[in-house]
């Protein structure tokens, strides 16, 4: 970007920041918000990045607007984390036609457009579904689980199940999606409850969902946790309270935190650097030895 006097805002130095458009799927969970804030942190004028930020609302409409936004702005990189995987040919040939370097962050992509991304970073969601599964083939090998999925055709749920599935296939007992959401994860464990009462083990692609299955487990008069075993992923803090408060059983970490390492990539790119095509962000898994003073420790 020539164009503008003033993408030198504060920087100092004399030399020019980097213009990076930033399409964020949404603001639908508390792993969301910790990635949105690590983002926020890191991209900023100090480190040399003139950041334009655009929340989607967990709409693809919403994002392949803000994409052809960028586009027409011209901005120097493009890193965006997609709802789903699928539906983004025509958009992204449009910023490979306008040569602009795409980071994809966190969601995958399933695309016909060749070399659709410089490079990408995120979680192994497979192994994160595998980690799930191996707990409770070791630990509730006789449970009967109700799969609490993601966003449907989103990289996090559909690579979450594949991995889950792959150890535990045979045990599960009913699905419903509730969009990685609170709101949706409480309304579907209630249809669950409904729909199968035998089930007593459920595995939620993220905290938030499983925090609203608590909800609905314990409206039923049931103990989540005992009555109903609650295993899921991101360890965000209100998910880490619930596993410390006995509520979960099993948390497989999913950390939002790689702003630092986002900068850095986008800094390469933006040079023409050569980079890894994936960096993968290291994840752990909590069971409920976990202690307040780990849960303090985080950032997130
Ligand atoms: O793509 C990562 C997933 O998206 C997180 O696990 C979930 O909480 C978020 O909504």
């Amino acid at each position: 970007g020539t164009d503008s006097a003033d993408s030198t805002d504060g920087a100092g130095g004399g030399s020019e920041n980097i213009r990076v458009g930033f399409s964020q799927l949404g603001a639908e969970s508390g792993w969301r918000t910790a990635n949105t804030e690590s983002v926020k942190a890191n991209l900023t004028a100090e480190n040399g990045i003139d950041l334009t930020f655009v929340d989607a609302q967990q709409k693809q409409e919403n994002q392949i607007k803000a994409l052809r936004d960028f586009i027409d702005q011209d901005v120097d990189v493009i890193a965006f984390s997609p709802v789903i995987e699928t539906g983004w040919d025509e958009v992204l040939q449009e910023i490979k036609d306008a040569e602009i370097p795409v980071v994809l962050v966190d969601r995958t992509v399933d695309t016909t457009v060749e070399d659709p991304f410089v490079t990408w970073i995120g979680a192994d969601f497979t192994a994160e579904g595998v980690t799930a599964g191996e707990w409770v083939a070791e630990n509730a090998p006789d449970a009967k689980i109700f799969e609490l999925q993601g966003t449907m055709g989103s990289g996090a749920q559909t690579n979450r199940q594949e991995g889950f599935r792959s150890v535990v296939e045979d045990q599960i007992v009913g699905e419903a999606t509730g969009n990685f959401t609170r709101a949706e994860g409480k309304a579907a464990t209630e249809a669950a409850l409904q729909a199968y009462p035998d089930m007593n083990l459920i595995f939620a692609h993220n905290d938030d969902m499983g925090l609203g299955a608590i909800e609905a487990i314990e409206a039923a008069g049931k103990v989540p946790g005992k009555d109903i075993q609650i295993v899921t992923v991101d360890g965000v803090h209100d998910g880490l309270t619930a596993l410390l408060e006995g509520k979960f059983n099993f948390v497989v970490e999913c950390n939002p935190a790689f702003g630092d390492q986002l900068l850095e990539l986008i800094k390469q790119v933006a040079a023409g650097e050569d980079v890894e095509k994936e960096t993968i962000v290291v994840d752990q898994a909590f069971d409920q030895t976990i202690t307040q003073e780990i849960i303090d420790a985080r950032s997130f």
